[in-house]
């Protein structure tokens, strides 16, 4: 019976055609070949129609089965193309490409947060050159030339053209934009300043000879030690974020106060034994030499005035507990991410 074989044939041959679709458009074709309206199907439909009845019943079931594996065959097909399609629009092992949102950098963050603090305690905020003259840097406050507290701030000396070799510096300490800015100044006056400082320094984990100081200075009448204390305890509070925070003075010698301390903090909250439950010298303060005064056409009898400095890095590094101040001037974003916000 030759149609018999014919319906087996056909069955093989889509069940082939299908299975090695390897696109859509090549699946595509094969159906309109095979199961189109024109198609290979339609005719072996007109040549069952025309056998003679009795064959119709035999032959009816091998047609039957012949169709059913061709249709079979490209549903199988147009699955696995499908499936392929899909794997290739997400494949969940490939690395994220995750947007990058930049953080504000720990130093910046806390001058910010100076500067706010000290806005609220009615401070105007200032600043200075970074390249300075030796008459801002150490003359006018009290340090002259042969004077041996020049050491301490050994820096980068540039020459200038007028005034000669030698008298420029990379400023040493924000100390500075006090004597440059006491003749434009009519007392009383509160001043803050937020700037970049030099020293010659080795780089260690708690050096570094780039870094940021903060500066406060107060003229006017009956100003004492106490307001001086009760400003660095507020100051402190306010940037730290902490309510564990122990000061204490300590006498001390800079040649612009007078009399001069060091103020220590401890947190007593911090693990027993750790770098910042002992004490840690953070900055440098005291009354306002009388000398400083003159050289900046303040009478010293008339006005007195309180003033103090420190590092905003060492205040950095004790609000997030880093123990290397070269994180903070590295560019290692892991690590500054962490701390910025
Ligand atoms: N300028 C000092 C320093 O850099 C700090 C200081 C400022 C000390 C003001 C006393 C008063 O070490």
């Amino acid at each position: 019976m030759p149609l018999a074989e014919d319906f087996a044939q056909y069955a093989t041959a889509a069940e082939a055609a299908f299975a090695g679709a390897s696109d859509s458009a090549t699946l595509e074709a094969a159906r309109i070949a095979l199961l189109g309206a024109n198609g290979q199907e339609k005719d072996l439909t007109k040549a069952f129609a025309a056998a003679p009845g009795d064959e119709k019943r035999t032959l009816g079931p091998l047609f039957n089965a012949a169709k059913g594996r061709a249709k079979a065959a490209f549903d199988a097909a147009k699955a696995r193309l499908a499936g392929a399609a899909e794997d290739q629009l997400i494949d969940l092992t490939l690395p994220v490409e995750r947007p990058r949102v930049g953080s504000i950098h720990p130093i910046s963050q806390v001058a910010a947060e100076v500067e706010e603090v000290f806005r609220s305690m009615g401070y105007g905020v200032i600043d200075g050159p970074h390249i300075e003259f030796d008459e801002f840097n150490f003359s006018r406050l009290n340090i002259p030339a042969d004077h041996p507290a020049r050491d301490h701030q050994d820096t980068f000396w540039l020459d200038h053209p007028a005034a000669g070799p030698g008298q420029r510096l990379l400023r040493t300490h924000t100390s500075a934009v006090q004597s440059r800015t006491y003749p434009a100044l009519k007392p009383p006056f509160r001043r803050v300043v937020v700037g970049t400082v030099f020293r010659y320094e080795a780089v260690d984990a708690t050096h570094d000879n780039t870094f940021h100081q903060v500066e406060g200075f107060v003229v006017d009448q009956d100003i004492t030690v106490a307001h001086l204390v009760g400003t660095i305890r507020t100051m402190l509070a306010a940037l730290l974020k902490r309510d564990d925070i122990e000061v204490r003075l300590r006498p001390s010698f800079f040649p612009f106060v007078e009399p001069g301390f060091e103020v220590d903090v401890r947190l007593t909250k911090a693990e027993p034994g750790s770098r910042f439950a002992r004490w840690m010298e953070l900055m440098g303060c005291g009354m306002i030499h009388p000398n400083v005064l003159t050289a900046g056409g303040i009478d010293p009898a008339a006005w007195q005035g309180f003033a103090f400095g420190l590092g905003l890095e060492r205040l950095a590094m004790i609000r997030h507990g880093i123990t290397d101040i070269r994180v903070m001037h590295g560019a290692d974003l892991r690590s500054l991410h962490q701390f910025g916000n």
